[in-house]
């Protein structure tokens, strides 16, 4: 396997996948091509000649993935219009969206399913996180820096009601959300939290993971919510494309336990972000 993208060097995908391949006693290898946009055709060429089985793409090519491919696992790649994952089926390149399944199976751990969803950013991330919640909640709210992406990104054929909200409204709308989805990178690239106060009675699930809690994490730390955080999102997205691939996947436990060996720490997965694993209530 291949993680195609750029600016990709300290991605956790690896020593993740290389722990994932020794539980399961399987030989495979997992590399990383940093590499520009000429190199993508070559990327193309080793998937159907075999030398690459299976492309992760992360950021900024999977727009560029989703085109690339001839068809989709999923009818709903087609709405996100991004593909994070690039096979050879027959001879054709099939695309997958491993980021809508891995927020299905953490939607699907939670008690009852999120209602009304505030999700913020509106890059490919988000319209993956939006698929998801989509399928679950009854209305999904988009604020992004940028309103006219979020605004185009509800405009797009949804089921729920789906609002794009201004970005200078977002805190007013926080309030209300039972779900917050974080898929811009504050923690990251960006000091700063979204949010001034955390909404009562939300849950949190970020898609950013950092050595340390971010300053969102540790808003929603202090307010004591459940969360789900981007070491959980990046486990989960494994266990998606293990599944894919009809392959059984390790038990959580022991996914828990390479993931928190790969990254140094654990993951939250709708348990308290200073706390670890706990079920929820
Ligand atoms: N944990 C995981 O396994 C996992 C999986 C997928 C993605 N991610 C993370 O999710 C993040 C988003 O990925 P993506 O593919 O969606 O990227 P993307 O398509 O480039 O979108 C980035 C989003 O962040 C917003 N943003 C960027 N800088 C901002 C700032 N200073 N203030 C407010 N908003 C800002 C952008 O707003 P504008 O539209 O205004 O530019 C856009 O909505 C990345 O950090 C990525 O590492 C993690």
């Amino acid at each position: 396997m291949v993680l195609l993208g750029r600016g990709i060097r300290h991605s956790l995908s690896p020593r993740m996948w290389e722990g994932i391949f020794a539980e399961l006693s399987l030989s495979g290898s997992y590399a990383l091509r940093d590499v520009d946009k000429t190199a993508l055709d070559a990327a193309i060429a080793d998937l159907r000649a075999g030398r690459v089985t299976h492309f992760h793409v992360t950021m900024p090519y999977k727009r560029w993935a989703f085109g690339v491919a001839d068809t989709y696992d999923d009818s709903t790649v087609g709405v996100t219009q991004v593909a994070n994952s690039l096979s050879l089926k027959g001879d054709q390149i099939m695309g997958s969206n491993t980021d809508v399944k891995a927020a299905r199976i953490l939607f699907s751990e939670l008690p009852a399913p999120p209602q009304r969803v505030l999700v913020i950013g509106a890059g490919a991330t988000a319209a993956s996180l939006v698929c998801a919640a989509n399928e679950v909640a009854s209305t999904v709210l988009i604020t992004n820096r940028t309103d006219d992406r979020s605004r185009a990104l509800a405009d797009r054929d949804w089921s729920v009601r789906t609002v794009p909200v201004l970005w200078s409204d977002r805190e007013r709308h926080a309030a209300g959300a039972d779900l917050i989805i974080n898929t811009a990178p504050f923690g990251l690239t960006v000091d700063a939290t979204p949010l001034a106060r955390w909404p009562e009675g939300a849950l949190l699930y970020d898609l950013i993971y950092s050595p340390e809690l971010t300053p969102l994490q540790r808003l929603a730390s202090r307010a004591g919510v459940r969360a789900v955080d981007g070491l959980a999102h990046l486990q989960a997205h494994a266990e998606a494309t293990l599944a894919a691939r009809t392959i059984a996947a390790p038990t959580i436990e022991r996914m828990t336990a390479i993931v928190t060996t790969a990254a140094g720490r654990a993951p939250t997965r709708w348990g308290l972000l200073n706390g670890g694993q706990k079920s929820l209530p």
